[in-house]
């Protein structure tokens, strides 16, 4: 996991054209997707994600299986195998998952396809992760309902995405790097209205810190600070919410 915006830093030279960046964009950087975390700050900052991700993701039990959508390189697996999922992959990229497929440890089924039409059956998942992929997708709504769909009554969907209305949200916007001209960032109330006609949400946010390593030294305090005075603004939202036994409102 990572904040999307800042992989574009990396140098990735990719056009999105019109419409959301399709799987030539990812396709085309995924050779360079992990360099991100070779940089300190982004390490930090990888790590402050991953705690929020883990804060929301409910522990699994023996044989439980996690359905990662937007599984690109494969960053998040530790973390659900910490949390004691069995784990499938699925992605549009077929370049990011070559990728993911290509580093020893990886050991899943990896998948490819499309977030808005998931190719499994109702109700077969304990719980869906999704990671920096929600704001690539053409229709997020259509998606969220794949999602919960495939996931069994009470089972738990976590969403991270990265925060509008933060330093790199606005950065972004302001930048329109390539890769993030046509991505939708979302704001904390977009993303719990989103998933509130699901179940309760559960929200999260971190990573208050601009990715500069002159201020890594006070990385911890800052993080304290933020999410005591301004939650609003962390740069990476985390929402979770569980499948309610019987249907969804409308
Ligand atoms: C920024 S990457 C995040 C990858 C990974 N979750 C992580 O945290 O490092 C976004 C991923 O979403 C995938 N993606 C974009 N649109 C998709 C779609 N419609 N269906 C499935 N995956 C999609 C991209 O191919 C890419 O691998």
């Amino acid at each position: 996991m990572m904040t999307v915006e800042s992989k574009a830093e990396v140098g990735v030279d990719t056009h999105g054209g019109e419409g959301m960046p399709g799987r030539a964009g990812f396709d085309r950087i995924a050779a360079r997707y992990d360099r991100w975390y070779e940089k300190p700050v982004n390490r930090f900052i990888d790590r402050l994600e991953e705690r929020s991700l883990e804060s929301l993701l409910p522990q699994g039990h023996a044989g439980s299986l996690l359905l990662d959508v937007g599984f690109g390189t494969g960053h998040s697996l530790p973390l659900a195998g910490k949390a004691g999922y069995r784990v499938i992959g699925l992605d549009k990229s077929g370049g990011m998952l070559r990728v993911a497929a290509s580093k020893d440890s990886l050991g899943v089924p990896l998948v490819q396809g499309d977030a808005h039409y998931l190719p499994f059956p109702d109700s077969c998942f304990d719980a869906v992760l999704s990671v920096t992929a929600f704001e690539f997708l053409e229709e997020p709504r259509q998606a969220l309902e794949e999602m919960v769909r495939c996931l069994r009554p009470g089972g738990s969907l976590v969403i991270g995405v990265l925060n509008a209305f933060s330093y790199l949200g606005l950065q972004r916007k302001i930048l329109r790097k390539p890769i993030f001209r046509e991505a939708h960032f979302f704001r904390v109330g977009e993303l719990r209205r989103m998933l509130s006609r699901i179940g309760e949400v559960r929200v999260d946010t971190c990573a208050f810190m601009p990715p500069w390593e002159w201020l890594l030294p006070a990385g911890e305090r800052l993080e304290r600070v933020g999410k005591a005075l301004a939650p609003g603004l962390g740069q990476f939202i985390v929402a979770a919410v569980t499948k309610p036994a019987v249907g969804v409102k409308e």
